[in-house]
């Protein structure tokens, strides 16, 4: 594989940074020139890491192309450049659908979406990519995982995972917060917190075959603490109030 990306920002940056953290990695990627820092930094910490002169060269380049600009200029970009019949392209642009995708790259006909996260630097979060492609499947399954979906609404379905991240480090924060009120140091709290959610992001692996909420259940000990924080934040409809703006997302990611 010669691989390229148009857009050198902070996805293909972490994703180049994760292929070369794999043991004996040698793919030849070649970036586009902007951003120029990142493009710069890339090549300067691995040897196999090329700047092309432009997007074109990119192409030119190489035989698997990651799509990686911002949705806003996508099809201005992609509308100037020269793609071939034999390209393979991996588009990485979240709003944009694969077929309109498909129409900007003809007469390439090998067209993927992706939806890889930052944390792929360290080869950790699976990525989603539509439809099932053994080669697209191969690449990222070495990169912290793929699930492979057939179609675009489960592809925007797993998408609307990708909104909690910020909400997940508020209830860490709204835990933290109080602990500090009761005078406990900054630290303490931080690492006994972070400590015990890095276990409990385990427990599913522990077992495999169990629900999230057989997990809750298992923690949510009858008359227990657990049980009442449960309880309490579902009277308050938290949970519902949750699962409707995870509908709302889902609206806008959709089109709906
Ligand atoms: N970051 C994420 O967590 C994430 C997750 C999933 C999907 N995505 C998708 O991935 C894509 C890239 O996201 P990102 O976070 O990497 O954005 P980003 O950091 O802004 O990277 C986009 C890059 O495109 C460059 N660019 C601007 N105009 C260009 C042109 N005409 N030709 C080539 N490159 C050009 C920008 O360079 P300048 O800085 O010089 O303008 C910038 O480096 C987006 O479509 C986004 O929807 C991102």
């Amino acid at each position: 594989m010669k691989l390229g990306f148009i857009g050198t920002g902070a996805l293909s940056s972490a994703i180049v940074t994760g292929l070369k953290s794999l043991p004996g990695e040698q793919t030849a990627v070649v970036v586009s020139p902007r951003n120029e820092a990142v493009a710069a930094d890339l090549a300067a910490r691995f040897a196999d890491v090329f700047i092309a002169a432009d997007n074109q060269a990119v192409l030119d380049q190489c035989d698997t192309v990651m799509l990686a600009v911002r949705p806003q200029i996508a099809r201005e970009v992609l509308r100037e450049l020269r793609f071939r019949k034999d390209h393979h392209v991996v588009s990485l642009i979240a709003t944009v659908s694969r077929e309109e995708i498909a129409a900007l790259v003809w007469p390439a006909t090998h067209v993927s979406k992706a939806l890889p996260m930052p944390m792929i630097a360290r080869l950790q979060g699976s990525t989603i990519i539509c439809p099932p492609d053994p080669i697209v499947a191969a690449f990222f399954a070495r990169l912290g995982g793929v699930i492979e979906v057939e179609g675009q609404s489960e592809f925007d379905a797993l998408t609307v995972v990708t909104a909690t991240y910020a909400s997940y480090f508020k209830y860490l924060d709204t835990i933290h917060s109080w602990v500090r009120s009761q005078g406990v140091s900054n630290d303490k709290a931080r690492d006994y917190i972070t400590s015990i959610y890095k276990a409990l992001a385990n427990a599913p692996d522990t077992a495999p075959d169990e629900g999230f909420m057989h997990l809750s259940q298992d923690y949510a000990t009858r008359g227990g603490i657990n049980e009442q924080v449960l309880r309490e934040l579902t009277e308050r409809g938290l949970f519902d109030t949750f699962a409707e703006s995870l509908g709302r997302v889902h609206r806008r990611i959709a089109g709906t």
